[in-house]
């Protein structure tokens, strides 16, 4: 029944219309305003395997395929879109058996990747190409250094090598390789899961080479001295156990009492969707149960962030050290006939609604967490972008990305709801999540995900501390929870435009089943 003033307007739905909808209520206060959502949460991890940089990135000067000093200009003109705030390079477990030396001048060395495959590193894709690649994007440098086989003296002067803008001798290297003006390292990583591939390290051993490294690494970046600082991220937890509840109690305690000679601005933890190792969930060709299990499973990134935050506040209340979680996002089994080095899987609608579901928890904790780094941007786990030749895809995760752009650096306002629950096979999920904030363009936005895949959501949206006049924007689903987008049915999970009318104060939309939907509300 509709009351007076609240007259709901039924947005596109694909859905049977013999579907029962299940109404939620959302309520959202435009005045009430809470942590900046960081643009940061939106970064993407690019690391040297597989097909992430090769092929994916690098196609080099002499390809057939179109290329700006060999970086491809479909995934250049594909990520733009989605205005990637940060990349972390190269790796990963990579990234602590990197030496950058290896990866500039005219002569690189051919080395091995014994991470990955063991296959041959041509190094071809280094500092410079790197850098290019990031201008082009129009994204930040993080960059992680070697810690794990590499020295201080090494990390130290790679920093120097980029950022140092008086003519220093590594400076008039970097500026015989083409590059005289100093580049700009927004963060460092200091090392990499250092308790596993990056070394295996007790905490206490970590803390110790995270204190040198802090001290001795620096950027020269006159730019960065005052404003724009490069922000140093130490590793941090991998999980829930106690041996990392003790890695993130020793490095923050020793935060509480550190000096001027070392400092951190952030925390990294990592947690993959994966349910249990090895990883054995199919990426595509799964159903409804799979569906329930890999949304439950995600949705364990809330507790775990609860977990660590509650650690770093009892020595941090002030929240100047950030959870950075720069490794997230679905890991399945290798697909059938691939290198299982080479970490490649489909990605399919329910990665969309992972995606959008992480997003969202990030979002909530904007206060701690102020980036994240899916898993990883091209050919590799849960990827934005799949090549194959001279073949481009856009995933269902790219389009949750391309749509959730409005959330960069916006201001998060509080919705409250009653979610309900989906069950299947005896798992219950919240059947509907949302998130709103005020973009900088000045609008509310609403992210609304109903993860039912068989039931539509009827949605009232009840506004205060806000006049609207219309609302829209785009909606995400397909017709199967495995949907995919392939390199010859490339349009099987991509955006509708959804738009509405509004009389009086609210809003009602019709959502599709295991849809994500993202809408601006125009006063
Ligand atoms: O993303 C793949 C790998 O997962 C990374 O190299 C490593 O840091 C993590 O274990």
């Amino acid at each position: 029944m509709m009351r007076p003033f609240l007259v709901g307007i039924a947005l596109l739905s694909l859905f049977a219309p013999s579907a029962t909808a299940q109404k939620v209520e959302l309520s959202i206060d435009a005045s009430r305003t809470g942590a900046k959502v960081d643009r940061n949460l939106f970064g993407q991890f690019a690391e040297h395997l597989g097909h992430g940089i090769y092929e994916g990135i690098w196609v080099g000067p002499d390809s057939s395929i179109p290329n700006t000093r060999g970086i491809r200009n479909d995934v250049v003109a594909a990520l733009k879109a989605i205005k990637v705030p940060n990349v972390r390079w190269p790796g990963g477990c990579f990234a602590d058996e990197y030496h950058w030396r290896k990866g500039i001048g005219p002569q690189r060395a051919v080395t091995l990747n014994p991470n990955w495959g063991g296959v041959i590193e041509p190094n071809t894709f280094g500092t410079h190409e790197f850098m290019d690649f990031l201008d082009q994007i129009g994204a930040e440098a993080y960059v992680s250094v070697n810690v794990g086989s590499g020295t201080p003296q090494e990390a130290a002067e790679w920093l120097e090598y980029m950022t140092a803008a008086q003519p220093t001798t590594l400076a008039k290297e970097r500026a015989a390789n083409d590059h005289p003006a100093p580049y700009k390292v927004a963060s460092l990583g200091i090392g990499n899961e250092s308790w596993d591939c990056g070394g295996n390290m007790t905490p206490d051993y970590y803390l110790s080479q995270m204190k040198i490294y802090s001290r001795f690494v620096r950027n020269f970046n006159p730019a960065q001295q005052d404003a724009q600082q490069m922000l140093k991220i130490a590793v941090g937890p991998g999980g829930s156990e106690p041996r990392w509840t003790e890695w993130t109690d020793t490095i923050m305690k020793a935060y509480q009492h550190h000096t001027w000679s070392w400092d951190i601005n952030g925390l990294s933890m990592h947690s993959y969707t994966v349910v249990k190792w090895p990883p054995a969930f199919k990426s595509e060709g799964f159903g409804e149960t799979e569906y329930a299990q890999i949304l439950k499973s995600t949705l364990e990134m809330d507790d775990l962030i609860n977990q660590h935050s509650s650690i770093m506040d009892k020595y941090d209340p002030q929240k100047k050290v950030a959870l950075i979680v720069d490794e997230w996002g679905s890991w399945y089994a290798p697909l059938p006939g691939s290198n299982p080095g080479f970490l490649v899987q489909q990605n399919s609608l329910r990665d969309a609604i992972l995606a959008a579901l992480n997003l969202n928890i990030f979002a909530r904790h904007g206060d701690r967490v102020r980036g994240a780094n899916i898993a990883q941007m091209i050919n590799v786990l849960q990827a934005m972008i799949m090549t194959d030749k001279e073949k481009m895809v856009l995933t269902p995760t790219y389009y949750v990305y391309k749509m959730y752009v409005p959330f960069q650096d916006s201001t998060f306002v509080p919705v409250t709801f009653d979610a309900g629950h989906y069950t299947q096979d005896n798992i219950s999920l919240p059947r509907v999540d949302a998130i709103a904030a005020k973009g900088k363009d000045g609008k509310l936005w609403v992210e609304i995900t109903n993860v039912d895949p068989n039931q539509p959501a009827e949605i009232e949206l009840n506004l205060t501390g806000i006049s609207p006049k219309s609302a829209a924007g785009e909606t995400l689903s397909a017709p199967k929870v495995d949907s995919v987008n392939t390199f010859d049915a490339p349009k099987t999970v991509v955006p509708k435009a959804i738009s509405s009318r509004l009389q009086g104060g609210n809003l009602t939309l019709r959502l599709e089943p295991k849809s994500v939907t993202v809408l601006s509300v125009e006063q």
